[in-house]
């Protein structure tokens, strides 16, 4: 699939922006600050409706505008897949109507015009970013890899966003009434139906996450043993805190060495298994007052010839993998959807050695369409440029080359 065009309104720096985008792989050229990263964060946001880059979406909407009344950011696009061409619109609402100071923010999602759901559009458009501050999926905590993990199912699946939502206000509502159990005591068994609740929204993610991993473990391996020219294996490495697979006795459960296979369980071997589980850490869990096993404490560690990236990993090592997680990510897109994705690189060649600049030029010519950024045209070959378009962007204005 690609762009076809693209319309800003009070996002961010743009206050108005109309773009007719080629479906080609091109290149962005500004310098700070001027509204590269921004233009790529706007596409990204028709796919998954949320920013890897803001903290709160109320960030989005252009800050020079004063905070009275009704302000509307809006990203329009027109893109065009297999089965023709259809328009995403995504609306930032902020309402101070009342004048007091605290306004409220909504969000709205129109597919062809027709107000949606988000969660029932989500994957309609599909896009892959690259950010260089992503390194931290790779870096930091859990948290950062299960949503990651948790915002790419999402794009081929809607009921993986359901059984999200549900898990996490079932997970709240067990939470609160573990904090009861422990300060003012009670019958432990008004944690039945919620233990029942969290092992069927559980299993799901759980299955959905087993076989995710292991099908985009396969694509990054791949392009990440082509990018280190065979001197690097690249290993997913799912630990769930459920661990279904039974411990031998007397070892540590997986040595980094063997690779774990959970395909063969189905979701209700996961969702019994998940429930028993939960039933043993009952005591345990009351004394502590939280929920402490299920998939919110999922982890997913990435290893390169069996080292852990995020503990020992060199800064080119990591970027090398993510790299290749995001190109697999394209081809993983590709393979459920039968699309390819729109692909949004920021800063990339910045964060490569020259061979690597070169190979991930070559592996971008099968995309259907790519957005690049750079500050310095100089990172890129003239070849590159002389068959590419270049756009220049300045102060919240696109001008096409
Ligand atoms: N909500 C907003 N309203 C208006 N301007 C904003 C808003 N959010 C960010 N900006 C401005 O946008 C600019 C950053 O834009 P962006 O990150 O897209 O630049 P860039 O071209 O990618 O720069 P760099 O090369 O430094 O990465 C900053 O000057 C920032 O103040
Ligand atoms: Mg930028």
């Amino acid at each position: 699939m690609y762009l076809k065009r693209l319309s800003l309104t009070n996002f961010r720096q743009f206050s108005r922006l109309d773009l007719d985008v080629p479906r080609e792989i091109f290149l962005l050229v500004g310098g700070n600050a001027q509204g590269k990263t921004t233009l790529l964060e706007a596409v990204y946001f028709l796919s998954t409706f949320s920013s890897f880059h803001a903290r709160s979406d109320r960030q989005l909407i252009n800050f020079t505008l004063p905070d009275v009344g009704t302000t509307v950011g809006r990203i329009v696009g027109d893109f065009v897949r297999q089965d023709g061409e259809h328009r995403m619109e995504v609306r930032l609402i902020r309402e101070n109507n009342n004048g007091n100071g605290h306004s409220r923010f909504r969000k709205e999602v129109l597919l062809d015009g027709v107000k949606r759901k988000m969660n029932e559009v989500v994957g309609q458009f599909n896009a892959v970013i690259f950010l260089p501050q992503m390194a931290r999926i790779i870096e930091e905590s859990p948290s950062e890899r299960r949503r990651y993990l948790d915002i790419l199912i999402s794009q081929v699946s809607p009921r993986y966003v359901q059984h999200l939502s549900d898990y996490a206000q079932t997970l709240a509502q067990r939470n609160a009434l573990l904090k009861l159990l422990s300060e003012r005591g009670g019958d432990p068994g008004q944690l039945a139906v919620w233990d029942g609740m969290l092992a069927r929204h559980g299993a799901f993610i759980m299955k959905e996450r087993i076989q995710v991993i292991r099908e985009l473990e396969e694509e990054a391996k791949r392009i990440h043993y082509e990018l280190t020219h065979g001197l690097e294996v690249l290993r997913l490495d799912y630990q769930p805190s459920y661990e279904p697979l039974s411990k031998p006795e007397g070892q540590m459960l997986l040595n980094v060495s063997t690779v774990a296979d959970r395909s063969g369980f189905s979701q209700k071997d996961l969702e019994a298994g998940l429930l028993a589980e939960l039933g043993k850490h009952q005591r345990e869990e009351i004394a502590r007052g939280v929920t402490t096993i299920g998939p919110h404490r999922d982890e997913l560690r990435f290893l390169s010839n069996q080292v852990d990236l995020g503990e020992y990993g060199s800064r080119g090592q990591g970027r090398t993998a993510l790299l290749a997680l995001k190109l697999g990510e394209v081809n993983w897109l590709r393979n459920r959807t039968g699309e390819w994705p729109v692909l949004l690189l920021d800063e990339i060649m910045s964060e490569l050695d020259v061979q690597r600049r070169a190979d991930l030029l070559a592996a971008l010519a099968e995309c259907d369409q790519a957005i690049l950024t750079s500050t310095d045209l100089s990172m890129f070959g003239t070849d590159f440029i002389e068959s590419h378009a270049v756009w220049r962007v300045a102060g919240g204005m696109v001008k096409p080359g």
